[in-house]
C-alpha cells in the first residue's frame, strides 16, 4: 500500500519556526482557492459578454486573466516553499470558499463590469485582510500579497471606470449583490439611451 502523503512538510523557509511558515500557509490556502475561483469566473465573463462593446470588454478580460493565473502559481508555489502541500483542486475551492458562484451569464459589458466590481471588492478585502495577517512573521509573503493587491486593484480602477459617472458615482454603488449591480447598470445604461433618444426627437421637431 503507498504511503499516504502528508500536507506539511517537515521544513519551512529558514529564520522561521515550522509552525510558523506553516500557519502562513495555510493562510494562502485561501488565497489560492480566491485566486482560482476568479480566473475561472473572469474567463466566463470573457464568453458571455454580448453587445456593442463585446470585443472590448472580450479582450480587456484576458491580459487580467493571464495575470491572475500568474497570482495562483505565485501563491501556489509560495506554499509548497513554505513546506505546505498547495491544493488546487475544483473540489477544494468549492468545499472551503466562503463566498457563492458568480451569478450573471450572458450580459453586456457593463452588466458584467459592475458584477465583477463587486467580486473583485471580496477579492481584495481578502487579500488586504492576508497580507495584514502575515506582516509580522512573514514579509516576503507580504510583498508577494502587496504586489498582486496592487495589480487587482488597478483593473477594477480599468473596470469601474467603465461604470462610472462624471460625478465619480458608480451605477452600482448600492448593490450587495452581482445580480443586483448588473441590473444597476442596465439600467443606467438604459436611462441614457432613453434620455438621447427623446433629446433627438425633441431637436427634430
Ligand atoms: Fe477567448
Amino acid at each position: 500500500m503507498a504511503k499516504k502523503s502528508s500536507k506539511n512538510a517537515t521544513y519551512t523557509v529558514p529564520g522561521l519556526t515550522t509552525e510558523q511558515g506553516h500557519a502562513v500557509a495555510d493562510i494562502l490556502q485561501q488565497r489560492l482557492n480566491a485566486l482560482n475561483d476568479l480566473q475561472l469566473t473572469l474567463k466566463h465573463a470573457h464568453w458571455n459578454v454580448v453587445g456593442p462593446n463585446f470585443i472590448s470588454v472580450h479582450e480587456m478580460l484576458d491580459p487580467q486573466i493571464e495575470e491572475v493565473r500568474g497570482y495562483v502559481d505565485e501563491v501556489a508555489e509560495r506554499m509548497a516553499t513554505m513546506g505546505v502541500s498547495p491544493n488546487g483542486l475544483p473540489g477544494t475551492i468549492v468545499a472551503e470558499r466562503t463566498w457563492d458562484d458568480y451569478d450573471v451569464m450572458r450580459a453586456s459589458g457593463v452588466e458584467h463590469l459592475a458584477a465583477l466590481d463587486l467580486v473583485y471588492d471580496g477579492v481584495i478585502q481578502d487579500h488586504r485582510a492576508a497580507l495584514a495577517e502575515v506582516s509580522d512573521v512573514d514579509p516576503i509573503t507580504e510583498d508577494m500579497l502587496i504586489a498582486q493587491v496592487r495589480g487587482l486593484e488597478l483593473f477594477q480602477w480599468f473596470m469601474r471606470s467603465h461604470i462610472e459617472n462624471d460625478s465619480g458615482v458608480l451605477q452600482n454603488s448600492s448593490a450587495r449583490t452581482e445580480k443586483a449591480a448588473a441590473k444597476a447598470a442596465k439600467s443606467a445604461k438604459n436611462g441614457k439611451a432613453k434620455k438621447s433618444a427623446s433629446a433627438k426627437a425633441k431637436s427634430s421637431k
